[in-house]
């Protein structure tokens, strides 16, 4: 029989992402209005350990949704990853009354999330990363926001990249996934877009496309590198040794991780924070939630762990020719 849920916490874990506010403020008053109470860790695992937890109410939410970041903080925790740690949070909750668990973040996260679940707190994953690499889910929070803003600053590299004639080398974020990349690459019109599931560090063939293009009156070139691949500054170097067309290199960096979620974010990161919740107080646990085939759905974590996912051959194929 479903355990029966009275209290749930929330926290958020892993790089913070433009929507993790959007998902908080979803679940604690869709919560709230199943019946059930909230307090919301601080600090991700760290703070659960540190016993940083706080009563929330609809107010503690209020004027969130529009805001990057995340109002619990967020922060990596090696100490959970230990039997022992995962043991303590577990009865940390317990002590504070704590029936069930909302563990917003990646990958990384989720395994914490699983070990929770293990320990007898009903725990439910949200994806909450810019990187889109996370298997189960063809959305994630934050990664709308993350390549609307670089994609933007890609914009303006392009400006000054054109009036001087130059290479430009934007290297964006995505640990070793190049989703990122690849969306910007589409978007922004780039000549060579990097990925680290694709590219097969032949540097040759991109001095012979950017050779190509200038034989063909084109005056500068857009490289768009993932962060997996990375080394742009010294590549930049290379190319514009072997090519003599001025290359610079800029790294986008943290500002792909902050500002105000888009309206996408605001709303699947709402829809999935209510989601949790719901399923939390069906006495659910060891689930996370995803975004398949235009539905909200969730998985089993192991289940959804053991998933792998790939850049779309097509997209990859159509961002070389157009
Ligand atoms: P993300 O959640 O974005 O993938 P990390 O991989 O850094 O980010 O994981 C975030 C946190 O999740 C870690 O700092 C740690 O506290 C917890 N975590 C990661 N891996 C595990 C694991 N194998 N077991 C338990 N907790 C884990
Ligand atoms: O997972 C999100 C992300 O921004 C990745 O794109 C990047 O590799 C990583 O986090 C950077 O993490 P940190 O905040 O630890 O530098």
């Amino acid at each position: 029989m479903a355990k029966e849920i009275k209290t749930i916490g929330v926290l958020t874990s892993g790089g913070d992402a433009p929507g993790m506010n959007a998902a908080i403020r979803a679940v604690v008053r869709k919560a709230l209005a199943n019946g059930l109470k909230v307090k919301g860790i601080k600090k991700g695992y760290m703070g659960l350990l540190n016993e940083e937890i706080i009563d929330m109410d609809r107010r503690s939410v209020a004027d969130i949704i529009q805001r990057g970041g995340t109002i619990l903080g967020t922060a990596r925790c090696m100490e959970f990853k230990t039997a022992e740690g995962q043991q303590k949070g577990a009865e940390i909750c317990r002590k504070h009354g704590i029936d069930g668990m909302v563990v917003i973040g990646g990958d990384g996260s989720y395994k914490g999330a699983m070990a929770l679940s293990r320990n007898g707190i009903n725990t439910i994953g949200l994806p909450g990363t810019i990187d889109l690499d996370i298997a189960c889910t063809d959305y994630t929070i934050g990664f709308d926001t993350a390549i609307n803003t670089a994609m933007q600053a890609i914009d303006k590299v392009r400006d000054t990249s054109s009036s001087h004639e130059r290479c430009s080398i934007i290297e964006v974020m995505g640990r070793n996934a190049g989703y990122i990349a690849l969306w910007c690459g589409i978007a922004n019109g780039a000549d060579d877009i990097l990925l680290p599931e694709k590219y097969d560090y032949n540097e040759q063939r991109i001095i012979d496309n950017i050779i190509d293009n200038r034989k063909r009156g084109k005056t500068h070139h857009i490289i768009i590198n993932a962060e997996g691949i990375g080394h742009s500054t010294s590549m930049a170097r290379r190319i514009e040794a072997a090519t003599g067309m001025e290359t610079r290199a800029t790294i986008l960096g943290y500002m792909q991780r902050g500002g105000s979620p888009t309206c996408k974010d605001r709303v699947y990161a709402s829809i999935m924070g209510a989601y949790a919740a719901d399923i939390l107080t069906a006495g659910k646990t060891n689930r996370v939630v995803g975004y398949r085939n235009g539905q909200f759905v969730d998985y089993d974590i192991e289940e959804a762990l053991a998933m792998k996912k790939y850049i779309n051959e097509y997209q990859y194929e159509i961002s070389k020719i157009i």
